[in-house]
């Protein structure tokens, strides 16, 4: 009889550590169902899931995620206010994420990993956390340049020149987060009235403005516009893979970056995967994985080897960029420039 109760005993202790440890393997205690994780992606698709299909072999956290550009996003978490469909957004410049936490669509979260991250790449208050660091430029297509004779551009003034009337691309600052941190640049360094009356100028010279911010890099690349306005680190990713004709420049004056983030979504599912997501985006791992994908941004955790391709654009001339600024007037200072390119 004693024998048997001690094997009961045994049997019951081996349950208990089985829902224990599947806790830690993505199984909420007692449930028996896969914990799953909804997101909102500002990162490219191919970087997206590599991502995924890591941190979901680590944690066992089935993930869905949805890629959509950073004024998307924003638009997409502001009308869902009251039913939170995700519970993370996953990339994109931080611009966005400023204005998601002034309307109060972001919950705070500071991870046990964040201490990692240097003050200058995450919330003070822990809205949202710094994952990668990309710097805008020009990209230009070699062949169509020589075909015109003209130089890649050198200053945000070449981009007025008439060899390149239609000939530029940027994405709409309205959806994308790249175009937007161009807009925030311009009237930071000009000025709000003469960077919008360099913009309306700039507005005579575009083919097209694309949704996407990586779009400008792939249509120079492909040789449907001479120049695009870009992140340098997307521009490289396309003259690798394949895209021969592209060429990297950067305004002398000097030029804004992005810090791309992470956020949980406030009142969104899944809290608890949200959070773990959070603490693997900001391990050395988590931020080293986009290389494998072509995704060359620098990188915001210091024990993380930044991809050695970024190391052609480590010297482009930055702005003080107001990141705060730019984030609180994200929304106002797209209007103003919808009104002033009509
Ligand atoms: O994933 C590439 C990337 O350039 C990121 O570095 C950046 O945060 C994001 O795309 C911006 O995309 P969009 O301009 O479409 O919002």
């Amino acid at each position: 009889m004693a024998k048997w109760v001690s094997w009961a005993l045994i049997a019951l202790l081996a349950v208990m550590a089985a829902l224990v440890g599947g806790c830690g393997s993505g199984q909420p205690a007692g449930s028996g169902q896969p914990q799953k994780l909804t997101l909102y992606c500002g990162l490219m698709e191919d970087h997206m899931v590599k991502a995924i299909k890591q941190f979901e072999k680590e944690t066992g956290i089935k993930v869905e995620a949805v890629r959509m550009s950073s004024g998307e996003i924003l638009g997409r978490i502001q009308a869902e206010k009251n039913n939170p469909k995700a519970s993370v957004w996953f990339g994109g410049p931080a611009d966005g994420f400023i204005q998601a936490k002034e309307f109060g669509l972001l919950e705070k979260y500071v991870s046990p990993n964040a201490g990692k991250i240097p003050a200058q790449f995450k919330d003070a208050e822990g809205y949202w956390t710094g994952i990668y660091v990309g710097y805008l430029g020009f990209v230009s297509n070699q062949k169509l340049l020589g075909e015109k004779g003209v130089q890649a551009p050198q200053s945000w003034e070449d981009l007025l020149k008439p060899e390149f009337k239609g000939q530029v691309v940027m994405a709409n600052p309205g959806s994308s987060g790249t175009a937007y941190t161009m807009l925030a640049s311009i009237v930071q360094m000009m000025g709000e009235e003469k960077g919008l009356e360099y913009m309306k100028k700039l507005n005579g010279q575009i083919k097209t403005y694309p949704k996407s911010g990586t779009a400008p890099g792939r249509m120079v690349g492909q040789g449907e516009a001479t120049v695009g306005i870009t992140f340098l680190h997307d521009a490289i990713k396309y003259r690798e893979e394949g895209m021969k004709d592209i060429v990297l420049s950067a305004p002398k004056e000097g030029t804004g970056y992005e810090i791309g983030a992470v956020a949980i979504i406030k009142g969104g599912p899944d809290q608890a995967a949200a959070k773990k997501f959070i603490d693997w985006c900001l391990t050395k791992q988590g931020q080293e994985i986009g290389q494998q994908a072509g995704s060359y941004q620098f990188l915001t955790n210091p024990e993380a080897a930044p991809p050695k391709q970024a190391a052609e654009i480590k010297d482009t001339k930055l702005i003080n960029y107001n990141l705060d600024w730019a984030g609180k007037n994200r929304n106002a200072l797209v209007e103003k420039w919808s009104n002033a390119i009509k």
